[in-house]
Parts: structure tokens; sequence; C-alpha cells
């Protein structure tokens, strides 16, 4: 099977999640299989290639489906993608059930998933801590008992620092086409990626009260949380 169009659910109607320069700088900045090879690592060093195959998995913001696509690979049989934008959800091939919604408000039944997976999706929310509050209730909802969850999100470390610093060096992004592209989708997102930044820290604090950690640290520039829920 694959996800054309029409096999796609759609809760709402959707809505594309970027202009056409972000979608650009982002096909630039990282091939798929550049994509699929971050994934396959992240998702090794958390341990999710040691959980049961069986298991419901849903991926929410999943975009264009490369997490998808990896845990496929991985042998997970009974996986679910969930974003706001179709056209980013026509470009996965795969056998995985997608839904075009709002992961605020999401139509998955309690109780029915076991993983829930979101990388680069939740410092999208537009209204901090509101929009982080109601995302995290409707995980909550869907997850079993004893069910897990999983983010990797943008932070602030040293090392974002100074890619933040390199992406104001016009040489720099001249040289290094990635560095270009990055700044670029920086650019288009700025407000509410800052805002996510500067706010990781109570933000960090909503995940722990609602899931027990299991994993919570910042490196390169990313935040990593794995939790359970209580
Ligand atoms: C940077 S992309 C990340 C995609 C994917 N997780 C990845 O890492 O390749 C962010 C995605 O979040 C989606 N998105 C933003 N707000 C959303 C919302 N409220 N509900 C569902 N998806 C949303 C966008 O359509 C976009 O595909």
């Amino acid at each position: 099977m694959n996800n054309e169009e029409g096999k796609i659910i759609h809760w709402i109607e959707g809505e594309d999640c970027c202009n056409r320069d972000w979608e650009a700088a982002y096909n630039r900045f990282e091939s798929r299989e550049e994509e699929r090879s971050k994934f396959r690592k992240r998702l090794r060093a958390m341990g999710v290639h040691t959980l049961p195959k069986g298991i419901c998995v849903a991926d929410l913001f999943c975009g264009r489906g490369s997490n998808l696509d990896v845990l496929g690979e991985l042998g997970f049989q009974n996986v679910v993608g969930v974003d706001l934008s179709p056209s980013l959800l026509c470009q996965y091939k795969g056998p995985a059930k997608l839904f075009v919604g709002d992961c605020r408000d999401m139509k998955l039944a309690d109780r029915s998933v076991d993983l829930v997976i979101v990388q680069g999706g939740l410092h999208h929310l537009p209204k901090l801590p509101e929009d982080l509050e109601l995302c995290l209730s409707e995980i909550n909802r869907i997850l079993a008992p004893d069910g897990l969850v999983l983010f990797v999100e943008p932070a602030l470390t040293l090392f974002l620092r100074i890619v933040h610093f390199c992406c104001g060096v016009k040489l720099l992004r001249k040289m290094y086409a990635r560095l270009d592209a990055l700044a670029v989708m920086i650019g288009h997102e700025k407000e509410g990626y800052f805002n996510w930044l500067h706010n990781l820290d109570s933000l960090r604090g909503i995940a722990s009260e609602r899931f027990d950690p299991l994993l919570d640290k910042t490196s390169f520039g990313k935040w990593y949380f794995l939790g359970r829920k209580r």
C-alpha cells in the first residue's frame, strides 16, 4: 500500500505547513536518506528497537514520514502518522496509516497507543505553554497504561548558540549550503522557535509533570525526553 492523497484519512482539511522558501530550505538541509539515518541512530540510542514489534506506535507531527520509514525498517507493523499537512503526508509511500489532523485534538481512541514519538514538532505549536498542555493531554489520553513518549526538540545548548552565530555570518553561509538552509528555516519560524528555546526549562517541567521521566537531557542542540505514562 502507499499513501497517495486518497488513502490518507482527513480528520480536518489540513493546511500546508510552510511556505515555498521554507520547504526548499528543508529539502536542501537534509536528504531523505540523511534524515532516515539520523532517526535510525536516535531510535536505537533511545532503545526503541528493543520494544515488542506488535505494539501500536504513533508518530505525531510526522511530516513527510521519514521516521515512519525507519519504524517500518525496525519491524513495527502497527504504526500511525499524524500531521497537519496533506502535502507532506503525501510524500510517504509506506504501509503506516496516515491522518491529517491537529495533534492538539486527535481522533485516535483513548488508550490505543503504546508509544508516541514527536521529533521536531512541539516547537511548532503557536501558543506556549497552552498548546503544549493541550497536546500533552491528548497524548496522555491516547496512551495505553504504561505507554511511552519520546520527544526530540531543539534546545539552546552551547552548540546551538555557536550554530546560530554561524548562521549570522554571510561568508559561512556561502561556504556551507546546509548552514544556509538552516538559517533560512530559522528565519521563517523565528518567533515560535525562539519562544520555545527561551522557555524550554519550564516546558520540560510540564512534560515531567505529565510523564515519569526515564531520560531527560540536552545535548548538541537537542532536548531528548523519554517518559512513561503516570
Ligand atoms: C519540522 S516538521 C517535522 C517533521 C518530522 N517530525 C521530521 O522530523 O521530519 C514539523 C511538522 O509539524 C507539523 N505540524 C505543525 N503543527 C502541527 C499540529 N498542531 N498538529 C499536527 N502537525 C503539526 C507540520 O505540518 C510539519 O510537518
